[in-house]
């Protein structure tokens, strides 16, 4: 064997042992993942396996977190370790609440892990999501359903020139940018009984065509 022969032999060796350890490094942090969930009591206000499973309003009252069995389709995984280890309110009320102010109590994860946590919970997908070649921007067609011709402004935060405006019944969209995938904030305009069978906000599949959700999920999910 010459020493070009040997070399490239040996290359490939480390590549498959490399490939090897990280895929078996990713898998072992997917499990410690779940324990770390587990441990934490996490599952006692969020469900992890799909689908929905409510169906009438008394079941989405007596849910006590958002379902989390989709977390994967739906956040970046560089903000939910993030997240994890320093949660700030992302709804600007109570869970289900019309009068309360979130006091922003949420359990609290260390950095090792709430980065694992982050991995298992960006390992649960949902088919429905899918890949939409939807790219973040600044989408005036979009700005302007938002703002003015379905007025989800009424019902969401949003930050203008610096400033949180907007209403408080729905999740804060301020800092959506970093936080949501365009492709799931498509598929739940698009479809949102697969993620909330019970709804909560309008459903604008029917009101709004196909073009419109799109530029609206490239709109919303450019949100800083
Ligand atoms: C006592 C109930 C409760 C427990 C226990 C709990 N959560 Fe939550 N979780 C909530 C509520 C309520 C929210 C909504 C908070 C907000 O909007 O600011 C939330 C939000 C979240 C979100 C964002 C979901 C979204 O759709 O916006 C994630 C991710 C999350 N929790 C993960 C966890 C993890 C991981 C644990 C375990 C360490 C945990 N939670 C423990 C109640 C709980
Ligand atoms: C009447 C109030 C209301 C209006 C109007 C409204 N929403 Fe919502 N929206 C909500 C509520 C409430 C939720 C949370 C749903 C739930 O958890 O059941 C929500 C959830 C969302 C989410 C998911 C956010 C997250 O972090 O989970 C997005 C994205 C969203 N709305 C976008 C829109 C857009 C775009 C419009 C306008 C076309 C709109 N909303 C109009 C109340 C509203």
């Amino acid at each position: 064997m010459s020493q070009g022969q040997f070399s490239s032999a040996s290359g490939m060796l480390m590549i498959a042992l490399s490939f090897f350890f990280f895929a078996s490094s990713a898998f072992a942090g997917a499990g410690e993942g779940k324990k770390a969930f587990d441990a934490a009591g996490c599952a006692a206000c969020h469900q992890i396996k799909g689908p929905a499973k409510e169906k009438t309003i008394k079941d989405a009252l007596a849910k006590k977190g958002p379902e989390l069995w989709y977390a994967g389709s739906k956040f970046k995984k560089e903000f939910l370790g993030g997240w994890l280890e320093d949660p700030r309110p992302i709804r600007p009320m109570e869970f289900y609440s019309l009068t309360k102010t979130n006091q922003g109590n949420h359990p609290k994860l260390s950095g090792k892990d709430a980065a694992d946590v982050a991995g298992f919970l960006m390992g649960l997908k949902a088919p429905e999501v899918k890949d939409s070649g939807i790219k973040p921007q600044e989408n005036q067609r979009g700005r302007i359903i938002f703002v003015k011709k379905q007025s989800c402004y009424g019902c969401h935060q949003v930050k203008e020139k610096g400033v949180i405006t907007g209403g408080l019944t729905g999740p804060s969209l301020a800092g959506a940018a970093e936080r949501l995938s365009p492709d799931w904030v498509c598929a739940y305009l698009s479809n949102p009984r697969v993620f909330k069978p019970v709804k909560d906000m309008p459903d604008y599949a029917g009101i709004l065509t196909d073009e419109e959700i799109r530029d609206l999920a490239a709109y919303v999910s450019n949100l800083n």
